[in-house]
């Protein structure tokens, strides 16, 4: 009986100090990440991503010259050209990405993401064809 009452204690809802305490750090960490999640900074998993999804048509280095492109009718958009990207705002990219080429009069061979990622991966989207064009909206 001792016994099961100390492994009760063990998960009872009211936390031991050191549990009090654990929870408070969590709660630290946590805080301390956000502005991190918020900058939605390009990662490896950006490049994994793109190179998936997106380098079969824009290719692998972003020029639009994947290896479905030559099938496309509208070619897709060379993720290098800053003199193109600087007219777009991260807005306008974002919803492409987001909801597809037909969704913003574009060609919809440029497929919708909604449903395949989360709007943080979206937006590290658009900063990773940032940094391929090497430019920003002007
Ligand atoms: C099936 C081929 C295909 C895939 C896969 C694809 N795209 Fe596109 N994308 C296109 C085409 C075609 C266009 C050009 C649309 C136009 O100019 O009307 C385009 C255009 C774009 C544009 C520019 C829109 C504009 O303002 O002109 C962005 C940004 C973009 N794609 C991002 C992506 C990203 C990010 C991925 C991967 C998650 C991706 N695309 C995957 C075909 C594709």
């Amino acid at each position: 009986m001792l016994l099961l009452s100390v492994v009760f204690s063990g998960c009872s809802s009211k936390p031991t100090p050191q549990q009090a305490q654990a929870k408070k750090t969590d709660a630290v960490v946590q805080k301390d990440f956000q502005p991190v999640m918020d900058v939605r900074s390009v990662t490896e998993k950006t490049r994994q991503v793109y190179r998936r999804y997106c380098a079969q048509c824009h290719g692998v280095k972003g020029h639009g010259d994947g290896i479905n492109a030559p099938y496309l009718v509208v070619p897709p958009r060379d993720h290098t050209k800053s003199d193109y990207l600087e007219t777009r705002s991260d807005q306008q990219l974002f919803d492409v990405i987001k909801l597809g080429g037909l969704a913003v009069g574009r060609a919809p061979c440029m497929p919708a993401w909604e449903h395949t990622f989360e709007n943080k991966t979206i937006r590290s989207l658009v900063n990773y064809i940032r940094e391929l064009c090497d430019c920003k909206a002007l």
